[in-house]
């Protein structure tokens, strides 16, 4: 099968298409014919070997964790699907895989596929509609009339995170640059901040939880404008989040929080609602191909994209 690999960690240029030896399933698993990917900013953290302490020194690897596609073999302990489903959903990115005309999983990572989205829409929602709910809901417990700031509220995350947090009945505030602003409100925002030109944390604004996207923002600074039992979640673990954290846990009230995602078939079906719904739309900036998945990663690594990039496969 045609897939996108690295031969070893290094720039955009070292992903090289191959043909690699299509995976194998066991009875647990399905075998996806993989249709559209997504990136994520974690894909091309592991293709310059960030974590590497994690993803090893074996090579090749296929990376990718997003993926679109239909059904062609199904392992005989599983129940619920048969070949011919478009599914959709999400491997973990350390395992990878994605990047290939040919994924297997288990049917915990995967859903039926919206029927409203394109294969490169539902690609493109997985991982980065997954952080978004599971960040606002279930770390930030967010509740209804809430008053959220999110930061970072025009790239992957963020513009999934505007609108499941008004779909969850809170009141958003975005923070992007310039150019996005009127996006961010048509997602759902009640109000923007322009990050270019104003002061994103003012201490005379308040909110339950703020919610960093782009991770830039220090608790410090976060807890002035939180109320007294908000609390700052941001997507980036990272030395200084970590830092933070143990700082947050010296306070009484206001905290912080960061988290990895977790794949689940629950969580899946509840994106696949609120698309069913129309409450969750899929912003797409730019589709590549396969082969041009190194200059995919190139413009994901700018941090500035408009919403998702998808790959087509
Ligand atoms: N913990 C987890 O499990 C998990 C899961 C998913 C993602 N993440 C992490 O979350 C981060 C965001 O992921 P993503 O997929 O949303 O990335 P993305 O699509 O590249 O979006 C990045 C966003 O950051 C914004 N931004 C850039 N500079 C900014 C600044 N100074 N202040 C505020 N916003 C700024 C950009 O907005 P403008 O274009 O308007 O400047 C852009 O919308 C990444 O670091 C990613 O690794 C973590």
């Amino acid at each position: 099968m045609k897939a996108a690999v690295i031969e070893r960690y290094g720039p955009p240029y070292s992903l090289k298409i191959r043909q690699m030896p299509q995976p194998e399933i066991g009875t647990s698993e399905l075998l996806v014919k993989v249709s559209a990917s997504s990136v994520n900013p974690v894909d091309w953290k592991i293709r310059q070997g960030d974590l590497k302490i994690v993803t090893g020194n074996d090579f090749p690897k296929i990376l990718g964790a997003d993926f679109c596609g239909e059904v062609v073999a199904v392992g005989a302990g599983v129940s619920g699907y048969e070949k011919g489903d478009k599914v959709f959903g999400m491997e973990r990115a350390v395992k990878g895989g994605a990047y290939a005309e040919y994924l297997k999983v288990k049917p915990s990572t995967l859903a039926p596929k919206p029927a409203k989205l394109s294969d490169e829409e539902a690609a493109a929602l997985p991982l980065a509609g997954l952080t978004a709910l599971q960040g606002l809901r279930d770390f930030g417990r967010l509740e209804k009339d809430d008053k959220v700031l999110i930061n970072g509220a025009s790239g992957g995350v963020g513009t999934f995170a505007v609108q499941i947090a008004k779909a969850m009945g809170a009141h958003v505030t975005g923070v992007c640059s310039t150019s996005k602003l009127e996006m961010v409100k048509l997602l759902g925002a009640e109000k923007v901040i322009d990050y270019t030109t104003e002061k994103v944390l003012k201490p005379e604004d308040k909110y339950h939880l703020i919610f960093d996207a782009h991770g830039n923002l220090s608790f410090g600074e976060a807890q002035k404008c939180l109320y007294d039992d908000g609390m700052l979640v941001t997507t980036l673990p990272s030395v200084k989040s970590i830092l933070d954290i143990g700082f947050s846990k010296l306070q009484k009230h206001k905290q912080m929080k960061t988290f990895f995602i977790t794949p689940n078939h629950a969580d899946l079906m509840e994106l696949k609602r609120l698309v069913d719904e129309g409450k969750l739309k899929v912003v797409i900036d730019k589709v590549y191909p396969l082969e041009e998945l190194d200059l995919a990663h190139s413009y994901s690594e700018t941090g500035h994209a408009r919403g998702k990039i998808a790959i087509s496969i």
